[in-house]
């Protein structure tokens, strides 16, 4: 009965001496067409690897279905080690729909309810507590049978149920299919000298067919940008002291405190204070103690301050008179790594009341890892807040500005819009800290600086406006993401904290009506007239009198689609169709290709007739080879068109390299093919600062000195500088009776309307030539030169970079395409002869 235990905290004692034993299952009659099957969770993972499935004849030899695959895990929880399964109870009620019920913690009080009418396609899960449990399961649950199974020579522990043999083998052709598919998504080019010994050259022709051409999407290729891996604050937003507010917080990361990244060096003493601060969102300032002269504040910057000598970087800050003594001035100063002073200024202070000083440094030389030196030139105590050194130099020269070379590489992507400011960012590791844009506008020092659930702080200095502008100057359409009133489904709960707002909770219901007018708000604050809003009025002061023409917004990030999100998320679509007809709203459909979000995310959105959705997987290379007919399956008459918001491919180890680079190449030909029902993509991450990642891969990595595009950034950007607007279709035919060569060659044909070219994407992954006569005929092709820039490397090459050079085109011409290679081959319209 020790089994019992565990268990005994779903069941009631009573309950529990009326439980059925194996030993009753045992002795229930052989009915003909029965088989037994079996369910459980592997207790020496915790139940991590989820539900599995096993089936017998007799109840005593068991046969692992699908080799022990998982057929349901727990979505409850941070990602990865959290999501726990214990003790699952498997059922059937009385209309045959199965149940799983399973602990979040093995505490016998928060539990897991999914359902599903055939065990592979599960509807959203729901959490609950013991309280709760007789609301969300049927009496059968009462009526599993508990049991021990040996499993591939393991014993395991879980419950037993009567079942057809139709529905053991439905099970067993799923997880055969499963598993094949697994083995396609597996392979990698590692393989390839095995898989493709002997492989001789392959040659193809394509045909183009330019009759039978079709308007796509102008706006395939944007950025998502998110607050990840420093990607705003030490990255992006170009301020160069860290926790200027003195805001950084235990909250923020354990060994985290106001004066984070501040030191003293000499005879001070360091302080914070909290009283009468500048604002009631900045309620922490420092409280400078000098007690002899030459004692002073230093700032570490992010890993040092990169400084470039001869350029301009403004100073500034917040400063009021101390308690005690008597400073008047101060100086302010950069030091390089040897103490050297590269650059100072002296500055009057005293005031008995918060106030702004400013002065402008200009270093003497470069330095890697300066630091910022605040001395005050007296004794006694000074108070200071919001301390800021800035470059001139800022992407388009903005003030509060953008990181220069970071800004420009984005911008080289030539994206055509920019989805901030997250990712699970946007909708946060709880309710209090789902991202709130009115906390990001105005003055920096009213600014509400919160946790980052990456692990760090944000400042909200790199906000609302900035990522507006940003988008302007780009050219891109801003793409805000809002929470759809629900937190990050990965959000942590802490035992016992399960309905106090954690992960699966949502805004209380009550404060949704304030929470739809912040989304209302926000359209104003982008797009509204200054003499008539107060939220557009605020756009004009901060300098932007016209609107920011905003046509999207995104409401939710792969959440649980459940019933607490589809309330919130209904209010807002509707609050913002009705008031706004002309945004689009982008949904949301969970965080995979496929699975209960992905399945109820698009029932939501047919039934709501939502503009786009916002699609997201990872996968492994060979995922996105073998699934290039993606999105040839979707229904072409539907109104909602997708955004796929985030993806990536990711190889063991992580690594942006040849291999994830062509595999995306390639599933974008596809993509483009598709153009007319995929509406927009963007890779994920955008940014990673080196030593700061929280994630990996990223499009782009940095560090203070230097930016450092990976190969997968230069497919984005051959895709973003050579996009179109109509996709030219071609008949290819490969030379080959395997399937695997044919899925490694893909090929794109667009126009871009504007300026008449027609661009040819060409993509080989495999490890020999493919030769490729093109017959461009169709659209009658001058003999002439057109420009080419060609990708390619070994698999495992990080540092490829695209080498460009004209090449002669005509009407008919062979191409060869080297082993593993990517080719954008864009011929001028002034060569197109008109027929
Ligand atoms: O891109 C990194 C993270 O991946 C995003 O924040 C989240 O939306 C997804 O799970």
């Amino acid at each position: 009965m020790k089994s019992y235990k565990k268990i005994g905290t779903i069941f009631s004692l009573a309950a529990l001496a009326l439980l059925p034993t194996v030993a009753n299952a045992q002795r229930m009659t052989f009915q003909k067409d029965s088989v037994f099957l079996f369910s459980y969770a592997t207790t020496s993972d915790e139940g991590r690897s989820g539900l599995k499935l096993a089936w017998s004849r007799d109840n005593k030899n068991w046969f692992a279905i699908g080799d022990g695959m998982s057929f349901i895990k727990c979505d409850y929880a941070n990602w990865g080690k959290e999501k726990r399964m214990y003790n699952p109870v498997l059922y059937r009620d009385a209309q045959k729909g199965w149940h799983a019920v399973w602990q979040l913690n093995g505490n016998g009080k928060e539990f897991a309810h999914a359902a599903s009418l055939n065990l592979t396609d599960w509807k959203a899960q729901e959490y609950f507590t013991d309280a709760h449990l007789n609301e969300h399961v049927s009496e059968s649950w009462q009526k599993a049978v508990e049991a021990k199974a040996t499993v591939n020579g393991e014993q395991q522990q879980g419950t037993v149920i009567r079942v057809a043999w139709e529905d053991v083998n439905y099970l067993q052709l799923y997880a055969g299919e499963k598993i094949w598919r697994n083995q396609l998504h597996n392979e990698l080019m590692e393989q390839d000298p095995v898989r493709f010994a002997g492989l001789k050259p392959v040659r193809q022709t394509l045909t183009l067919r330019a009759s039978e051409s079709k308007p796509i999407s102008d706006k395939l290729i944007g950025v998502f940008f998110e607050d990840i891996n420093y990607g705003a604050d030490g990255g992006l937003y170009a301020e160069l002291i860290q926790n200027r507010d003195f805001e950084y917080t235990s909250s923020d990361r354990k060994e985290w405190g106001a004066t984070t990244a501040w030191s003293v060096k000499g005879e001070a003493r360091m302080e914070v204070g909290t009283s009468e601060p500048i604002h009631i969102n900045n309620s922490h300032y420092l409280i400078l103690e000098s007690k002899s002269e030459g004692a002073a504040l230093v700032n570490e910057g992010y890993d040092g301050i990169c400084l470039k000598k001869g350029e301009k970087y403004d100073v500034s800050f917040f400063s009021r008179t101390g308690q005690t003594g008597q400073i008047n001035k101060v100086k302010v100063a950069l030091l390089d790594k040897d103490g050297f002073e590269l650059c100072s200024s002296v500055l009057k202070v005293g005031a008995t009341q918060w106030r702004k000083q400013k002065t402008v440094l200009v270093p003497k030389r470069d330095a890697d890892a300066a630091t910022f030196v605040l001395t005050p030139l007296g004794t006694g105590s000074i108070e200071l807040d919001m301390v800021s050194l800035f470059p001139q130099q800022t992407f388009r020269g903005h003030t509060n500005g953008l990181r220069a070379d970071l800004a420009q590489t984005i911008a080289d992507l030539h994206p055509r819009f920019v989805r901030f400011p997250g990712g699970c960012v946007a909708h946060g590791n709880g309710i209090d800290n789902i991202y709130r844009w009115k906390n990001t506008i105005g003055p920096l020092e009213a600014r509400k600086p919160m946790r980052n659930l990456w692990g760090y702080h944000q400042s909200m200095g790199l906000g609302y406006y900035e990522y507006f502008r940003f988008c302007e100057d780009m050219g891109a359409e801003p793409l805000p993401v809002l929470a759809a009133g629900v937190p990050c489904q990965n959000t942590s709960c802490k035992e016992g904290e399960l309905l106090s707002g954690g992960q699966q909770g949502g805004i209380p219901m009550e404060e949704m009506d304030e929470y739809v007018q912040d989304v209302l708000d926000l359209i104003d604050y982008a797009n509204g007239d200054p003499k008539k809003s107060k939220w557009a009025k605020m756009r004009a002061e901060a300098g932007h009198p016209k609107p920011f023409n905003l046509k999207y917004i995104g409401i939710g990030n792969e959440d649980l689609i459940t019933d607490v999100f589809k309330e919130r998320f209904n209010l807002i679509n509707r609050a913002v169709k009705a008031k706004y007809p002309d945004i689009q709203v982008v949904g949301t459909v969970g965080p995979f290709y496929e699975g209960s979000d992905y399945e109820e995310g698009w029932k939501l959105a047919e039934q709501e007739n939502i503009d786009l959705v916002d699609e997201h997987y990872y996968n492994t290379p060979g995922w996105f080879i073998y699934n290039q007919d993606f999105y040839d399956k979707y229904p072409r008459e539907r109104h909602t068109k997708v955004y796929l918001g985030e993806y990536a491919s990711h190889v063991p180890g992580r690594a942006n390299n040849i291999e994830t680079a062509l595999s995306e190449a390639l599933y974008l030909t596809a993509v483009e093919r598709n153009g007319d029902v995929v509406a927009m993509t963007s890779y994920a991450p955008l940014l990673a600062k080196e030593k700061h990642t929280q994630w990996n891969p990223d499009l782009i990595y940095f560090n203070n000195q230097e930016v450092k595009p990976t190969v997968g950034y230069y497919v984005q950007q051959l895709y973003g500088q050579n996009a179109g607007d109509e996709y030219l279709p071609a008949d290819r035919k490969v030379e080959t009776s395997r399937s695997d060569v044919n899925v490694r060659i893909g090929s794109s044909i667009v126009r871009d309307s504007k300026s008449g070219d027609v661009i040819v994407k060409l993509v080989n992954l495999l490890p020999v030539s493919v030769y490729t006569a093109l017959d461009l005929s169709d659209i009658g092709i001058g003999t002439t030169e057109a420009h080419l820039t060609v990708l390619k490397g070994q698999p495992s090459d990080r540092n490829a970079t695209p080498v460009k050079s004209q090449v002669t085109v005509s009407e008919k011409f062979d191409y060869e395409l080297p082993a593993y290679s990517f080719h954008v081959i864009r011929i001028p319209a002034v060569q197109q002869e008109k027929k």
